[in-house]
């Protein structure tokens, strides 16, 4: 008997417009689509074209309108300050009419952009929803980018206002956001018309107001006093809801472009049928709005499903300890958990045996989903063996919006098999090709590949750049939209995704680019070549190393030079990039032809079987890095072994 998965799959393939009209159904529409999908439109189509509606009104005046306005929206737990807040649909329209109120008086309005770069406090979502309420592009910046990143974004989308904060926090430490942002800004070509700060009580920053600095907590509050009304400004479904930057193969980080309908679409079916939530259930999804997992499922994911969502405030472990995830899900009675697989290790680490769970009534507890890197068998086993609760590792990327693959057991859970995202979801269709772009049969590893047209909630673009999009994304594979990651489809249909096949790499669950970081080490004033790979972390998966060659005739200190190669990349890229090692070394090995062997380089420091590449200029080279790598603490094998390419 066909099962409900295959059922719904089956039907998608039948008639996938018939099936993604019933599922914008569940959208509250100004004017519902009459055209499902136009082929003719944008760069590979577009999703519910003549469809009007406004994504901030689905995420929160309509469950107001709907007699739900005292139901909890948003519990914020800050486990930095100690603070819990919680925020009902009714409160949380109030919060955004008046922020959307002070953004219009600042003179935004449909189709402007605004930055919000923020930590993770309530101010930083009804942000983003007085944006969405405007018709306005709201494109969040991650806290932990320096200035030169958020500069490049301001430019790139020529933000009209900012939002930020005074601080964020970290363990240990408060992180003062103004200084970052006042440097941006005078480093960005297009300067935003006013930046509107929240003071937080940690730390005051200094508001340069004849450069148009607003405090946003006195703006909102003379909007709620006067109880100024803004609607919803109806939108085109095609219009974009925001633009959210991520890591390319250069320095220059790709706008992907989400509209308003096929977004909302999107998140509603997978709220229900991928997650299994309901309304009235309790989600949370520890990530940071900075990310895409913050865009789709702390903010728009639950709440147009009438799901609370949980904004939490802190880290998986020394927050103030390991037990702190079981704190949360059982003070505020989570139903799902969404997490990276790091965050678990990092707890195992800590609390190898799971004692701080005791004593924790996590009775509401049905299930945890992990994303954003290759999960592993261990610390999955380990979820497993303590929570008692399926673990559900799924995969998707900031460009699809939402799951390509996951066990939906919203549907119905599937058997599990570790190291597997389980199965691909209604909406895609997943092949393994090889670099020809043959397809591969069951079971052999090659480029995994979506055919085009992508489901609603995909990226329609990048930012002003679809030739760009297509030549990433898609001419290399005529007709497919390439992930950028290898992997196989068993002959089960279970999808193993094993490694990217661009310089993207995976650190602590955040997507980081080496060549991103090979381009600012080029940059200090002492080193003439460098290569940047990712080697295998036990906490972060991946950790970034650089390789750096010095210019003839230096005669600096190379601890030194390493060092401040170091802080280079901490102040241009930010303290996310996570790089610590820097070797310098005589040479960097290369083919004939001139190429760095930076995957030699990285089977090499995470002790893999590897073979002298048949091209290589002087194989010494090899022997040399071996050599520096150990000296390092890696395992490095300094001789080729067995027939791994
Ligand atoms: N603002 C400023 N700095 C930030 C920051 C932010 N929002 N987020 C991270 N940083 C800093 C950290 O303080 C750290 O600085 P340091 O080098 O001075 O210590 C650096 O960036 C690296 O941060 P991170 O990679 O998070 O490492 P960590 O050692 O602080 O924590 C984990 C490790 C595993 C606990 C942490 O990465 C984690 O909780 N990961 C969960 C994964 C996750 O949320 N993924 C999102 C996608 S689902
Ligand atoms: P991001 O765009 O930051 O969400 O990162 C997306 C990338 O993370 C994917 O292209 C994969 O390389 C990786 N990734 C995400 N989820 C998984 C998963 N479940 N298994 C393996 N890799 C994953």
């Amino acid at each position: 008997m066909q099962g409900a998965y295959q059922g719904t799959y089956q039907s998608w393939q039948d008639a996938p417009e018939a099936f993604w009209s019933r599922a914008a159904e569940n959208v509250d529409w100004v004017t519902p689509p009459k055209t499902i999908f136009d082929p003719n439109q944008g760069v590979y189509g577009r999703w519910f074209v003549d469809g009007v509606m406004n994504s901030c009104h689905n995420a929160v005046d309509r469950h107001v309108e709907a007699g739900r306005g005292d139901a909890c929206a948003m519990i914020f737990d800050s486990a930095m300050t100690g603070t819990v807040r919680k925020f009902t649909y009714a409160e949380l329209q109030t919060e955004v009419q008046a922020v959307a109120a002070v953004l219009r008086n600042l003179g935004v309005t449909k189709g402007d952009r605004v930055v919000i770069y923020m930590p993770m406090i309530p101010e930083a979502v009804f942000s983003m929803l007085a944006c969405a309420r405007l018709g306005a592009i709201h494109s969040v910046v991650f806290g932990g980018f320096a200035a030169h990143e958020l500069a490049t974004r301001l430019d790139d989308c020529q933000a009209k206002v900012v939002i930020s904060a005074s601080c964020g926090l970290e363990p240990g430490r408060v992180v003062p956001y103004k200084p970052l942002l006042d440097h941006a800004v005078d480093l960005a070509k297009v300067k935003p018309d006013a930046c509107l700060i929240v003071q937080r009580d940690q730390h005051h920053a200094v508001l340069r107001y004849e450069h148009g600095d607003i405090d946003f907590a006195q703006a909102v509050e003379v909007e709620k006093v006067k109880g100024t009304v803004v609607p919803c400004e109806p939108v085109l479904a095609t219009d974009p809801l925001y633009v959210l930057y991520t890591s390319g193969t250069t320095g220059q980080p790709k706008g992907v472009v989400r509209d308003n309908g096929g977004h909302a679409v999107a998140l509603m079916w997978s709220m229900e049928n991928v997650y299994g939530m309901r309304q009235g259930d309790t989600f949370w999804a520890a990530s940071d709005i900075g990310w895409v997992v913050g865009h789709s499922y702390i903010v728009y994911g639950p709440l147009m499903a009438g799901v609370t969502t949980i904004l939490f405030e802190g880290k998986p472990v020394g927050t103030p300890d390991a037990g702190t995830y079981w704190r949360v899900i059982r003070d505020h009675k989570v139903n799902a958990l969404f997490t990276a697989p790091t965050a678990f290790r990092a707890i195992r680490r800590e609390d190898p045996e799971a004692e701080l769970l005791t004593g924790y009534d996590l009775s509401s507890f049905r299930t945890l989903f992990l994303a954003g890197e290759r999960a592993d068998s261990e610390t999955l086993k380990w979820a497993e063996r303590h929570l008692n609760v399926p673990v559900i590792d799924h995969w998707w990327q900031t460009e699809t919006g939402w799951p390509v693959a996951c066990n939906p057991v919203g549907l119905e859970l599937l058997p599990v098999k570790h190291g597997s995202p389980a199965t691909v979801l209604p909406g895609y269709q997943l092949d393994a090709l090889d670099d020809e772009g043959h397809l591969l049969p069951r079971g052999v590893l090659g480029n995994l590949v979506l055919k085009l047209p992508l489901p609603p909630g995909c990226l329609v673009s990048f930012w002003n750049a679809d030739q760009r999009f297509r030549d990433a994304c898609l001419s290399e594979f005529p007709g497919y939209y390439k992930t950028a990651d290898a992997g196989l489809i068993d002959e089960d249909g279970y999808i193993f995704v094993m490694a990217r096949t661009d310089d993207i790499i995976n650190c602590a669950g955040h997507r980081l680019s080496t060549g991103a970081m090979e381009e600012v080490c080029a940059m200090h004033p002492d080193v003439a070549e460098c290569a940047v790979i990712g080697v295998a972390d036990a906490l972060k998966g991946q950790v970034p190393c650089a390789f750096v060659v010095l210019k003839n005739k230096v005669e600096r200190d190379e601890a030194l030079i390493s060092r401040e190669v170091v802080g280079l990349v901490r102040d241009e890229i930010g303290p996310v990039a996570a790089l610590k090692t820097v070797m310098v070394v005589k040479r960097l090995p290369k083919t004939r032809s001139g190429k760095i062997l930076r995957g030699t380089m990285q089977k090499i420091a995470d002790g893999m079987p590897w073979k002298m590449p048949a091209t290589i200029d002087d194989p010494a080279i090899l022997d040399e890095i071996s050599e520096i790598l150990r000296s390092h603490g890696y395992a490095a094998p300094s001789q080729p072994v067995a027939a791994i390419a």
